[in-house]
Parts: C-alpha cells; structure tokens; sequence
C-alpha cells in the first residue's frame, strides 16, 4: 500500500527537519507534525521563517518550499493520528530524573503516552515508527499498548532510528550514509523503505530485526562518543608531555582502519544524544548483570566529564587560583555550532563550576537566547534563579562580552569567532588576558603574538 497521509509526534529536532525532508521529497504524501507545546507549533507557522524554533542551516528553505503544501504543523494530534496510515513518533526520551533508574534510564512516558494517544484514537490499521532513540526493547512496549487497546485495529511497529547530527541535519538527511528501517512486517518495512526510496539509493536502505535497530543506534552513538573520549584522554597526556594533540590526531587518522573522523579533542561532548543513549547502554547491561560492560561504556562518560572539569579546574589555577569577583567571557553556549540546541552542552557545567568560584559570567551566543541561558543554569538547581541572573549577563555582541574579562573561555566552535578583531579584542580586556580555547579554534601564534597568554587543548 502506498501511504498517502502521515503524522509525525513531536516538532523538534529530530521530528522537523526529518519531516520536512520527507515531504519535499515525496510530494504526494501529505505529512501533518503535532505537537503538545502550542507555542513550538506556532513558531513551526511562523510567516517569519527566522522564528522557527530551531535553527538548522537549509531548514528555513525546505519549509518554505513545503508548508502548507504537503507540510502542516498542528497541536490537533488526534485528528492527524486518525487520518493518517503511518505515525512516526518523534518526542523526547531524557535520561529519568527521579525513581528506578534514576540518572540513567530513559523515560519513557512521553513515549508512553503517545502509544495511548494512537492506541485510543485509531480506527483503522496503523503503521507506528519509533523514530526517538529508545532503549532496546522499547518496540515491544508500544506494541503491548496498542494491541491492548480493546479494538481490531492492526498496528506494525518500526524502528527507524535518525542518524542526522544537529547543524548538519539537513545535509545527512538529504544524502544519508543509510537509513535503517527493522521490523517484523515486510508490508511495514517496505511502505517506509518506499518513502525514502525516493531521493535514497536502494542499497543503502537497510533492514534488520526491531532489536538490531534500537541497539544500532544506541551503539553508533555509543562508539562516536567512545572516540571523543578517547582523543580527549590523550589530550591529557598531551598537555604534560611536549606532544600535540592536534598533530596525534591527524597521524593517527590517516591510518584508514582508524578514519580521521571524530577526533577533534574538545572541552567535552554534548547534546541530547551521547549521554543519553550511553547511559542507556549501560542501564540495560546492567540488568542482565553485565557488569563489566556496563563499566566499560560508562567510563566514556566519566572521561567526559573529567574534560570538562579539567578544563574548568585550569582556568581556575591559571588566573592565580582564583576567579572571585573576576569577569570570565564565555562564546558559545550551544553544544556545538550551527545549532541553537544547548542539551548537554559543556559550557553549563564550566559556568556552574566557575559561579561556584565566585566568577561574574558574560555569555555570548550567536543563535541562543538569554533566556535559555538562566533556564539551562536554573535546571541544574546549584543555585537560586536569582543568583544565576546576577552572576551571568547574557550579551547581544561579542565584543560586550569582552569589554574588561580576564578571560574568554570558547566553548562553542562557531565559525564567525575565527573572524573577530582579535587585536581590538586584547585591548579591551584586563591584563593579562587569557584564552581558554575549549575548541582548538584560534591560531595559537597569531594569539600570542597579539599578547594573548593562550591556553588550548591537549597542547
Ligand atoms: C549525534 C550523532 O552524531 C548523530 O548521528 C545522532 O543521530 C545524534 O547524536 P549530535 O549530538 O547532533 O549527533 O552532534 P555530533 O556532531 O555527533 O556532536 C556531539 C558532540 O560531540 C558535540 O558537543 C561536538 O562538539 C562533540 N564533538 C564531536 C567533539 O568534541 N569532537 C569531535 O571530533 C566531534
Ligand atoms: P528531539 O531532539 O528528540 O527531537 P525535542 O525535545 O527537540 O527532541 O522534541 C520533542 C518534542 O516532542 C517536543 O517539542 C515536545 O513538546 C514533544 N512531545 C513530547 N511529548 C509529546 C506528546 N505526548 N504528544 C505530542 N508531542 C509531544
């Protein structure tokens, strides 16, 4: 059967762009996005495409081309859930904060109550994809609510795990190393594998067991992170021998068995996914007793949070052992560039640890507002709302930012930092002036040759 309306839960980073792709490329399919926050939908409809509300270089484009042609954006879920043949259920899976689990599991009730939502409202046969990264197993829960729903209703699970990075989102959607579709129903797998079809070469469309494609996606995340932690362990060691990391990097990544991907030491991995999906991992290793490979997976973790703790710690000893009362610049906010997602994102735990020094913060991001800023910090509950507003100053321009610090710390690896006046910079700052460079992104002798005292990674 070909499939002629779809419903995509939730209109965020995943669920959005992967949409939007789907419906510029497949015409004939009418696809309505839903989603619970109203205000997300309204911007998602927004006449002004620079309020969308994530931003993701190409997306704006794509909307434009498709909406409210075969794209909609809606808060009426039920009415898109039983209209359409397929429901991809795209919402978000965090890491539970509380109970069983806790700190570790995903949880699962948003999950869950979108499996009630389709289970009460469908009256005829459904296609259900999983496109949240869920642990394994996750398949096989929504499938016992919905079969349980008291109706003839027929329901096939997919699992169709999303392997786009955010900032490049689109670009990986639109030439993906493949899409990975596991099912039981070949009539499932191949209506979905029809769809993609139409802008995917064929072999590149893979299909497996629902089982092999949840723990694919929990292990591609998984050996990604492992290599960040990896580079980001010898960038220690770099630091107190005259090695560069910069230099290992590129030398072992030339050897083609190694690849040169993923090896760019930083101040530690963010977004929603690595942690998430790790933790994961290691939560369902350690209910079969798995022990040791639980310990192996969470040790990347606890190398990830070493690297940002170090770099916190440095920046601390460097400015005489203390930071009380001084002006520490931070560009970038976001986890990594060309997105304004700030899940995870290391610069939060370096402004935590550095307001717990006593240090007045001055954030300047060129895509993330002041206001996710105080709400990132506030989340973590180290202090009160108050205290986060008057130790962080959020800024509009970098060069704000900068009027009078002791030091810049870059957290985000944003292209436009490289193009700054760097020279004016200096002669706006407390001397000395320090860099902390959490990206390796400056050049280490311009810096010092302007008068920088200029700190990087693993160097
Ligand atoms: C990741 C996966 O790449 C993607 O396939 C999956 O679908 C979701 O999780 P994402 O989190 O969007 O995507 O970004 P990614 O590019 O993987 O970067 C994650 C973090 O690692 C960022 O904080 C980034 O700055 C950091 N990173 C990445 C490094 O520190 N060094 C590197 O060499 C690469
Ligand atoms: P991701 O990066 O996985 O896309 P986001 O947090 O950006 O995660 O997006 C998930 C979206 O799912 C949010 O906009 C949230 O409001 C939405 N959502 C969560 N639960 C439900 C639900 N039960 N019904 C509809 N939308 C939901």
């Amino acid at each position: 059967m070909s499939i002629k309306n779809i419903c995509c839960i939730g209109a965020g980073y995943v669920g959005g762009p992967t949409m939007a792709v789907i419906a510029k490329n497949n015409p004939h399919i009418n696809i309505t996005i839903v989603d619970i926050n109203a205000d997300r939908i309204a911007a998602w409809n927004d006449s002004d495409l620079s309020k969308l509300p994530i931003f993701e270089p190409g997306l704006s484009e794509i909307v434009k081309a498709t909406r409210n042609k075969n794209l909609f954006f809606s808060t009426d879920i039920n009415t898109a859930i039983d209209k359409s043949e397929m429901i991809f259920i795209s919402v978000n899976t965090p890491t539970k904060t509380y109970g069983k689990g806790k700190g570790m599991a995903a949880d699962l009730k948003y999950i869950e109550l979108c499996a009630r939502n389709i289970a009460e409202i469908a009256k005829t046969d459904k296609i259900v994809v999983e496109k949240s990264t869920l642990p394994v197993r996750t398949a096989e829960a929504i499938k016992s609510i919905l079969d349980n729903s008291g109706s003839d209703v027929k329901f096939d699970i997919l699992s169709n795990p999303e392997f786009l990075a955010e900032g490049t989102a689109i670009e990986d959607l639109l030439n993906p190393d493949r899409v990975l579709i596991g099912g039981e129903s070949d009539y499932a797998i191949e209506s979905l594998a029809s769809i993609y079809a139409s802008w995917v070469p064929e072999d590149k469309i893979l299909r497996t067991n629902v089982w092999s494609s949840e723990l694919s996606k929990l292990t591609a995340n998984a050996f990604l992170a492992q290599r960040i932690s990896s580079i980001n362990s010898i960038s220690e060691i770099c630091e107190h021998t005259e090695a560069n990391v910069n230099e290992v990097a590129k030398a072992i990544g030339m050897d083609s068995r190694i690849g040169s991907k993923f090896l760019k030491a930083s101040v530690g991995f963010g977004g929603s996914c690595f942690q998430k999906d790790i933790l994961n991992l290691v939560y369902i290793a350690k209910s079969y007793n798995l022990n040791e490979v639980a310990d192996y997976w969470e040790q990347v973790i606890i190398m990830n949070d070493h690297q940002k703790r170090r770099f916190s710690d440095r920046l601390i000893k460097t400015l005489y052992n203390t930071v009380s009362g001084k002006k520490i610049s931070m560009l970038g906010w976001s986890f990594k560039k060309d997105t304004n997602d700030t899940r995870e994102s290391a610069a939060i735990y370096v402004a935590d640890h550095l307001l717990s020094e006593q240090a007045k913060i001055s954030v300047y991001d060129p895509k993330v507002s002041s206001r996710k800023i105080q709400t990132d910090l506030n989340y973590l509950g180290t202090r009160t709302e108050e205290e986060n507003k008057e130790g962080v100053e959020c800024v509009d321009s970098p060069y704000d930012a900068l009027v009078d610090a002791h030091a810049i710390a870059i957290m985000t690896e944003w292209d436009e930092f490289k193009t700054y006046d760097w020279e004016t910079i200096y002669t706006k700052m407390k001397k000395p002036a320090f860099i902390f460079d959490g990206r390796n992104l400056l050049d280490k002798s311009e810096m010092i040759k302007i008068g920088f005292e200029y700190y990087s990674i693993g160097q």
